[in-house]
C-alpha cells in the first residue's frame, strides 16, 4: 500500500475537491486541519496549525507527496517555511503548491497595490519558499475560482448599486476542474512550475456580477468605477488571465444554476 499522500488545507474549497479526488483515486489521504474531526475510511484528520507548528511533524510523518492548499490572508510564507523545515525532517517528499496566475506580473509598489493586491505579494513570496525548499516541488498557478467570485458577488450585491472595478476582467474556473489538474501533477514526478490553468471563458467584471444579479433574480444597476494605480492597470491589460490554458470545464453559467439557481442563458 503506497503511503499515504498529505493535503493542507483539505477542508478548504479547493482542498476537499483534492481529497475527493485522491481518495477515488486509491490513494489514502491525511488532512492537515486547525479543527480536530473524525476520519472517514481512507481519510485522516490530524489536527494542527502551520502558522504556529502545532501538529506538522505527525501530520508530514512517513508522507512521500504533499499538496500544499492551506491559505490564509496573512502568514503564508511563514506557514510554508514551517512546513517545508518539517518536510526535510521527515525525508524530502515531493512538495505540490498551487498558487494564483499573474502573481509576478503585479506591480505592489504603491500602499494602494499593496493595499489591494498585498495577497498576491504573499503569494509570489510562498511560491519562492517552495521553490527554495531543497525539496522536490511543482507549482500550479490558476485563475480565481468559481466560488470566490460569487462570494464577492454576493457581498456587493448587499449595496443598492454594485460597482464593478472598470476595466478588469477575469477568467474564472471551477474548483473541482483545477483539483483534477493538481491531483494529475501530485502523482506524478516533480516538474518545478507546470502550465497554469483557467477557466473556459474570460469575462468582464461587470458581466459577471450581472451574471450573479440574473441568477439570483436580483434588480441592482452595475456601475464601472475607475480603480487607480499600476496593479489595476496591470489587471486591465491581462494580467490575471490565462487564455493560453483554457480548461474546457464548467462555465460561470453552469455553476450559478447549480449554486444560485437559474441562470441566464449564455450569461
Ligand atoms: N480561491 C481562489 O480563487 C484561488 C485561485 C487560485 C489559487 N488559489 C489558492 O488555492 C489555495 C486554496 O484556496 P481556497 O480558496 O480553497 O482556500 P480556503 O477555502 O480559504 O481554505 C483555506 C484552507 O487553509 C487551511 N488553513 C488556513 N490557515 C491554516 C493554518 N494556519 N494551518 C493549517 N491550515 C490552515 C484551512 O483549514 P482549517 O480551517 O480546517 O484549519 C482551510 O482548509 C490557496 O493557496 C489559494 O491561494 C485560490
Amino acid at each position: 500500500m503506497p503511503p499515504p499522500i498529505l493535503v493542507t488545507g483539505g477542508t478548504g474549497t479547493l482542498g476537499r475537491h483534492v481529497v475527493a479526488r485522491l481518495h477515488d483515486a486509491g490513494r489514502d489521504v491525511r488532512v492537515l486541519t486547525r479543527h480536530a474531526r473524525p476520519g472517514e475510511s481512507g481519510i485522516e484528520f490530524i489536527s494542527g496549525d502551520l502558522l504556529s507548528g502545532r501538529g506538522v511533524d505527525a501530520a508530514v510523518a512517513g508522507v512521500e507527496t504533499i499538496v500544499h492548499c492551506a491559505s490564509s490572508f496573512k502568514g503564508d510564507p511563514e506557514a510554508a517555511r514551517n512546513l517545508v523545515r518539517a518536510a526535510l525532517r521527515a525525508g524530502r517528499p515531493h512538495l505540490v503548491y498551487i498558487s494564483i496566475v499573474g502573481v509576478d506580473r503585479i506591480p505592489m509598489a504603491s500602499p494602494i497595490g499593496r493595499t489591494m493586491f498585498g495577497y498576491l505579494a504573499s503569494k509570489l513570496a510562498t511560491e519562492r519558499v517552495v521553490a527554495e525548499s531543497g525539496l522536490p516541488w511543482t507549482t500550479l498557478r490558476s485563475t480565481q475560482f468559481h466560488d470566490l467570485i460569487l462570494m464577492v458577488a454576493r457581498k456587493l450585491a448587499r449595496l443598492p448599486v454594485v460597482p464593478a472595478p472598470a476595466g478588469f476582467r477575469f477568467h474564472p474556473v471551477d474548483a473541482d476542474d483545477v483539483a483534477a489538474r493538481l491531483v494529475e501533477i501530485t502523482l506524478r514526478t516533480p516538474a518545478g512550475r507546470v502550465p497554469d490553468i483557467g477557466g473556459p471563458r474570460v469575462y468582464g467584471a461587470a458581466d459577471l456580477l450581472r451574471g450573479y444579479l440574473g441568477a439570483a433574480r436580483r434588480r441592482r444597476p452595475v456601475v464601472p468605477v475607475p480603480v487607480p494605480g499600476k496593479g489595476a492597470r496591470a489587471f486591465h491589460a491581462g494580467a490575471n488571465l490565462a487564455p493560453d490554458h483554457a480548461v474546457s470545464g464548467r462555465t460561470w453559467e453552469e455553476f450559478l444554476a447549480d449554486q444560485v439557481g437559474d441562470a441566464p442563458a449564455g450569461g
